[in-house]
């Protein structure tokens, strides 16, 4: 009967207009009736279900939720998992209040997307968009309230797996990225049945990780902090991001779990943060090992920095009622929290309906529907990039003889990527199937050529994690041998080769980031057929492919592209889709580079071949193999000068860039179209360049556009030594090309 009433009441205020003072009125009398530890039962996330990144602490979940233990759960999907836990928590527990589900829906739900690497190189902030809703509406069908995504993590570092998860290294792309992704999952309102609640993470500076080594400690400036790492979590707050988590790295020598400053000095006061912060799977806990003290220390620092929900540790349920009897947590902090997550709950309608958007009906027309698989399809094509493509070698002719040779031709396994949800690997479209409904009756030859990998330690480490890499029985020289057998008998060669997905994602980190195994071994070997050699790659970072980019005639990077990865592939190696895809992150010569990164500073002493005190190696270009933003087409572009509507650019004034940008080639295709900026002086030192504008133009053989940025004073600004934000008068160069490595350029002052 109390719960009817309940459920009655948030309904008739969910109708109401005046939304947040009804929302304070209900969570008012809803914690009005609870008590200290129910309060603190809001604020624990316990995993149940099957996908987990670190020990299951979690015991006897269904006997929390009916003590009011327990404010939402992770891992538990479909319809039928989800309504059973939820019946418990709303007949069961004294108050009757609704479970948060959470899950991991990185790049897809079930329909598999680009892992978000590859997405981001599609520049297409529409399209990621779209995939947030369409993402959002299959994943809420299956029972899920809350997604941890987007990981909005800068990132230079290509030794580090979880690249793959996040949109590149720079700042202001990474930020356009994470504002269309939040808009895509929230839809602006929550309390819509197929919106779900995005979580920014790691909330902060994950992607800075020392030497690339997963979890590791980050220290930087503060002015690199705001300037080059915090804009993109920034740009997703302010596009209304209703949840953000802490990460597992230390911030001036204080884990971000427990930095008061960051949680609540910057992202609350500062940035007017109002939603709800959780922490990274047992973050509370591992703030021992960082080193700040016992168990209840870890949970009290937790609390008081402004954390609101603990996931996994336990720690919060276990130590925070003592504390609050101490009076060393607030009973104030700890009704702050209970009542961020009451907030959520109420915003997504779940006291109106704890079962809000599911049903097994909705669940079998919206799961992998005709229009997903489509979108993911077309996701796939655009995220595709072309690094190299000599002699036109692609795209190819089908009356050719082709030998396609690689561990990953048939694969289905590692196309979806790392993350990947509740992504069946085996509804995913390899390469093979895909070319054989293409060209039916196809006569392309075949041959495996080398494992994966072949350490076998490796091997294990990853099957361990699902990995499912199933060693060749015959020896790499067979397997060699069957291959160059094979490629003799061809006209062209296509090696498809890379990384198995448990290469990158969470724990993932390299120390080489070459192709494993005896993959250049066979490629050296094709090579040595005289025969041209396209390199299809599948993998969750930038690699070094100096060696394949000086030996190879093509090499298409198709990350792991979902569901459609083999559909989109063959495509696109055919010429029925043109690649448009371009790079979000360097790829380095070598690992000795790194970190390699386009906006980086000019110093007192740049690069000058001739002089030998200035900033080089001497084993290695300063230049990277591919730059961030590269990327070739099977059309040519031509990029007229940069024209500016006025040389000077004053206070609240503006002026445009423009150049007219011409297909030149033989077939429609489309360009993105890129502009920098550099801040020739400053009271701080700039970049030598920063991307500032992006736009897409779709051409014909033949047609030219005109694109034409504005620019103003407000994107000229930066942080200063005061950390202020501001823009400084003085020189500034306009760069606008295909590529960072743009040398295309005109000069303007602003005058303020
Ligand atoms: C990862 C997060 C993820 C969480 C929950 C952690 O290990 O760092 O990105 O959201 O697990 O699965």
């Amino acid at each position: 009967m109390k719960k009817m009433f309940l459920f009655l009441t948030a309904a008739l205020f969910i109708s109401c207009s005046s939304h947040k003072s009804e929302m304070d009125k209900f969570v008012d009398d809803l914690m009005g009736q609870m008590t200290l530890e129910e309060k603190i039962g809001q604020l624990h996330l316990p995993t149940v279900g099957f996908d987990v990144t670190g020990p299951r602490l979690s015991e006897a979940v269904e006997q929390k939720i009916k003590d009011g233990q327990v404010g939402g759960v992770f891992n538990t999907y479909t319809p039928n998992a989800v309504r059973k836990l939820q019946e418990l928590a709303v007949t069961q527990s004294r108050l009757h209040i609704p479970l948060l589900f959470g899950y991991d829906v990185i790049h897809g739900h079930r329909t598999i997307y680009p892992v978000p690497l590859g997405l981001s190189a599609t520049w297409d902030t529409e399209l990621i968009r779209r995939i947030a809703v369409a993402v959002a509406d299959e994943a809420s069908a299956d029972g899920i309230h809350w997604t941890f995504s987007p990981m909005v993590d800068i990132a230079r570092d290509p030794r580090w797996g979880r690249v793959s998860e996040g949109a590149g290294e720079d700042p202001f792309l990474g930020a356009e990225i994470a504002r269309a992704m939040v808009q895509g999952y929230e839809q602006g309102d929550l309390s819509k049945p197929n919106a779900i609640m995005s979580c920014i993470k790691h909330f902060a500076l994950y992607g800075a990780a020392e030497a690339g080594r997963d979890y590791n400690t980050t220290d930087m400036s503060r002015l690199r902090m705001f300037n080059e790492y915090l804009p993109p979590y920034k740009a997703a707050v302010e596009a209304g991001a209703s949840s953000i988590m802490t990460s597992f790295n230390e911030i001036d020598g204080i884990p971000a779990t427990g930095n008061r400053w960051l949680l609540t000095d910057l992202l609350r006061r500062q940035w007017g943060f109002s939603g709800l912060v959780v922490t990274d799977y047992t973050a509370i806990a591992e703030m021992e090992n960082h080193g700040v003290g016992d168990k209840a220390q870890a949970a009290a620092m937790a609390i008081n920095a402004g954390v609101d929900m603990d996931m996994v540790s336990e720690y919060f349920i276990d130590e925070l009622p003592a504390l609050a009897k101490a009076g060393k947590v607030k009973q104030t902090t700890i009704d702050a929290a209970c009542r961020r997550i009451l907030e959520a709950k109420y915003k997504l309608g779940l006291f109106a309906d704890p079962y809000r958007g599911i049903n097994e009906e909705r669940a079998a027309t919206q799961i992998m529907n005709t229009e997903k698989l489509a979108l993911s399809k077309e996701a796939a094509v655009k995220s595709i990039v072309l690094l190299k493509n000599d002699h036109r070698t692609l795209p190819l002719d089908a009356s050719k003889k082709i030998a396609f040779i690689g561990p990953l031709v048939h694969d289905r396994c590692n196309l979806i990527g790392n993350w990947s949800a509740a992504g069946n690997p085996q509804q995913a479209v390899s390469l093979w199937s895909a070319l054989e409904n293409k060209f039916a009756g196809n006569t392309f030859l075949y041959a495996k050529g080398c494992n994966l990998i072949d350490d076998a330690t490796l091997r294990d480490k990853l099957n361990q994690h699902g990995g499912n890499i199933i060693p060749d029985s015959r020896s790499p020289q067979q397997l060699l041998a069957e291959a160059l057998q094979t490629a003799r008998r061809a006209d062209i060669i296509v090696a498809v080769l890379g990384e198995p997905f448990g290469m990158s994602g969470e724990a993932a980190s390299r120390s080489h980031i070459d192709l494993p195994g005896h993959q250049q071994a066979l490629l050296k070997a094709l090579k040595e057929t005289g025969k041209p050699v396209v390199l299809v790659l599948m993998n969750g970072r930038p690699l070094t492919l100096t060696w394949e980019h000086d030996h190879l005639d093509a090499i298409l990077e198709t990350w792991y592209a979902g569901t459609r990865a083999g559909d989109a592939i063959a495509d696109v190696l055919f010429g029925d889709a043109n690649p448009s895809g371009k790079l979000t992150m360097t790829f380095p010569r070598n690992v000795g580079q790194i970190p390699v990164y386009y906006n980086h500073k000019n110093t007192g002493r740049p690069f000058n071949d001739k002089e030998k005190y200035t900033s080089k190696y001497l084993d290695v270009s300063n230049e990277p193999l591919y730059p961030f933003g590269h990327g070739l087409s099977y059309t040519q572009f031509t990029c007229s000068a940069v024209q500016l509507s006025d040389t000077t650019l004053t206070a609240a004034g503006s002026i445009t860039a423009s150049v007219t940008i011409a297909n030149s080639g033989d077939c429609a295709g489309e360009e993105t179209v890129q502009l920098y900026i550099r801040d020739c002086t400053g009271s701080i030192t700039r970049p030598v360049k920063e991307l500032k504008g992006f736009q897409k133009v779709a051409l014909q053989p033949g047609e030219s556009r005109q694109i034409t940025f504005t620019i103003t004073p407000e994107a000229l600004k930066f942080y200063n030594a005061d950390l202020l934000l501001t823009a400084e008068p003085g020189e500034f160069w306009v760069f606008i090309g295909g590529s960072s490595a743009t040398e295309n350029k005109a000069t303007f002052t602003l005058s303020l």
